[in-house]
């Protein structure tokens, strides 16, 4: 059965929530077959598959393009668009119109936006125009020109303003809020805060689901974040596929 916005959020306090990001057809089925809840067209897809050095190169057009892929395996998991750098922050109009591409062409159920108290107000009014919003908070990847990659949560100012963010974006009206690399012993203080499901990356366990990179997972980056624990080794095993297959094409007689 198709996962919505809403059997996804009364997941909270039911079970954890699985969820990874998929970025093309192939990988939309590893990961929907494997039993993902939801689906995260990450902005991710900068980094970990177009060779870009981090997300902020990434564009509205890249996204759309990726989530159509996703979207025409037609998967029972929830399909989330993650919005690009900085574009939460254009004239109400835009962000509207940038929602409506994740929905009406990428094929997405919903979109994503990184950001705080200050994104609070924009998606309270995306929320009220019928687009599903998920949060995030914590480190935020298309901040980190600004503010580094760095753990969250570690001094009780820190603890203050994330209690603060994730509160605001829950009363926006999220679904769901992605909290990235906050401090372990803080984090079950921010799920006991809100009421809709807490995803984790690299925050320990005290969340209602977790969310990974499919790529660190299934060992295909080649240096994935240290709080990832790879079940495969892909990189690996595909080298040596192709090794094997050159050696017969090489050497036909030996087939
Ligand atoms: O872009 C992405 O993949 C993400 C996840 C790391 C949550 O935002």
């Amino acid at each position: 059965m198709k996962t919505t916005t809403r059997s996804l959020r009364a997941l909270k306090g039911v079970r954890p929530v699985v969820c990874l990001t998929a970025y093309d057809a192939p990988t939309a089925r590893i990961a929907a077959e494997g039993g993902a809840d939801l689906l995260l067209v990450g902005d991710s897809v900068g980094n970990t598959v177009l060779g870009l050095p981090d997300t902020v190169g990434v564009t509205m057009d890249m996204m759309i393009h990726h989530t159509a892929a996703v979207a025409r395996t037609k998967p029972d998991a929830l399909i989330v668009g993650d919005l690009p750098f900085a574009l939460a922050h254009d004239s109400f109009s835009k962000l509207l119109g940038y929602a409506r591409r994740f929905l009406q062409e990428g094929g997405a159920q919903a979109v994503k936006i990184e950001g705080g108290a200050t994104v609070a107000p924009a998606i309270a009014k995306l929320v009220d125009a019928g687009i599903p919003i998920m949060g995030h908070v914590g480190l935020l990847p298309q901040r980190f020109h600004a503010t580094g990659y760095r753990r969250r949560g570690l001094t009780p100012q820190d603890q203050v303003k994330l209690l603060a963010d994730a509160v605001a974006i829950a009363e926006a009206g999220a679904f769901a809020l992605v909290v990235e690399c906050v401090d372990e012993t803080f984090m079950p203080a921010i799920t006991a805060a809100v009421r809709i499901p807490t995803i984790g990356i690299g925050s320990g366990r005290g969340c209602d689901g977790q969310i990974l990179v499919l790529h660190d997972l299934l060992g295909l980056t080649p240096e994935p974040p240290s709080f990832v624990r790879p079940e495969a080794n892909l990189h690996r095993d595909a080298v040596a596929a192709v090794r094997r297959w050159a050696k017969k094409v090489r050497n036909p007689s030996r087939r």
